[in-house]
């Protein structure tokens, strides 16, 4: 039996009673979740919450992992900041890139810091000894993504820099996998080489290792135990969905999410009268269709008209012509069953047939991570919490 509650975070759109709307199941999170620590303890785990948690909610979600979480991951300065001021007082690193002006306010919010740079390291102390306070950072190292971080071949000044450096706490070292979800591990076994030889620093100057040393994303934790470390960092995996097709899939996930409609218009329509924008579909018989109300206004994405497939009774059926901004067509067929006000599954599951962000992902020919990120906030989301 299920306790559906609808829990209603800063956004006005969230109070209303749209039939549109995203169902996330905190139970499964969880289980998914449990599932990541059975595999990779007794290492800790960071929770990676940005992107309003993957389109999942960042603040109830963040409320219903912290408890069993140790860090948060998040990518911008104000996700976390939000995060603190919705009370959540677990540590959480921003991921991302910092400028100089915001260093003020990750020392205010207790943030941890990610130190990229020698330079951007140095403006964090000299940041913090104004302040008469600490920082506490994590030395972001690249080895083989040639994005933020500093190369793994001079990986030594930034960790000498940091030696010098008065006003910070240099809790963690870390550095990003851009292929651990592959069928193909060279290129990440590599980036696991690289950031082993930074690592060395510490042993060779009899120093100890910073407290957290973490570099396993999604694909590093079902593909590559060795990448395990002192924390690992799963996203895409709390929310159920494994990071490529490739991947071995050595932990069982549930997916969390649900995206349903309703029914919103019922219709026959005969050959020769095309559905929707641009004309680019017709029936060749009297066919019966239906509107839903969702578009690309809400997320789902425009590219996949005439591709995607849509649950109703249980059964799945085409969606016909362009998707528009807020509106779409189902063709049930000429005897196909359905009605004004019937439950639509965009993702999810009803009675004996599923799609998954996957499927839509292929439609769209995009990842998971893009589908899920993208629905709108406009889509209220609900939580859904097994009856105890
Ligand atoms: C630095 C960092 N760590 C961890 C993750 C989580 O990755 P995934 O969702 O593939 O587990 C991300 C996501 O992009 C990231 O940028």
């Amino acid at each position: 039996m299920f306790l559906s509650l609808t829990l209603r975070y800063n956004d006005p759109m969230q109070n209303t009673i749209r039939p549109t709307h995203v169902e996330v199941n905190l139970d499964h999170l969880c289980a998914n979740l449990k599932a990541i620590k059975a595999k990779t303890a007794p290492a800790k785990v960071m929770i990676i919450i940005k992107a309003n948690a993957y389109g999942h909610g960042m603040e109830a979600v963040a409320h219903h992992l912290a408890p069993h979480a140790d860090y948060i991951g998040v990518a911008v300065l104000e996700e976390g900041i939000l995060l603190r001021k919705k009370g959540i007082q677990t540590p959480i690193l921003v991921l991302g890139g910092i400028w100089e002006e915001q260093i003020p306010e990750f020392i205010k919010y207790n943030l941890t810091l990610t130190a990229s740079s020698v330079e951007r390291l140095q403006q964090i102390d000299r940041a913090a000894e104004m302040l008469e306070k600490k920082a506490i950072v994590h030395l972001k190292f690249d080895t083989g993504m040639e994005r933020i971080g500093v190369h793994y071949y001079t990986a030594h000044t930034l960790q000498e820099a940091a030696l010098g450096c008065k006003h910070l706490i240099t809790e963690g070292i870390y550095s990003h996998f851009a292929n651990s979800d592959a069928e193909n591990l060279d290129h990440a076994r590599l980036q696991l080489e690289r950031f082993n030889e930074v690592l060395d620093f510490y042993p060779k100057h009899s120093l100890p290792y910073p407290a957290l040393r973490h570099i396993a994303n999604s694909g590093a934790i079902l593909q590559l135990p060795e990448a395990t470390f002192d924390m690992v960092r799963p996203g895409i995996m709390l929310y159920g969905v494994y990071p490529s097709d490739e991947v071995q899939r050595t932990v069982n996930l549930t997916p969390a999410l649900s995206w349903k409609s309703k029914v919103v218009y019922f219709k026959v329509t005969q050959p020769n009268h095309p559905v929707s924008y641009g004309s680019i579909w017709q029936s060749d018989e009297n066919t019966r269709v239906v509107t839903i109300p969702v578009g690309y206004g809400d997320g789902y994405f425009r590219t996949m008209s005439n591709k995607a497939k849509v649950i109703i009774r249980g059964i799945k059926v085409p969606q016909v012509g362009r998707i528009c901004m807020d509106q779409m067509v189902a063709n049930l067929g000429a005897n196909g069953s359905g009605y004004n006000g019937d439950e639509v599954i965009l993702i999810g599951k009803q009675e004996n047939e599923r799609i998954t962000a996957e499927d839509l992902a292929h439609w769209a020919g995009t990842i998971p991570y893009e589908i899920l990120t993208n629905i709108n906030t406009r889509v209220p989301r609900v939580y859904i919490k097994t009856d105890a």
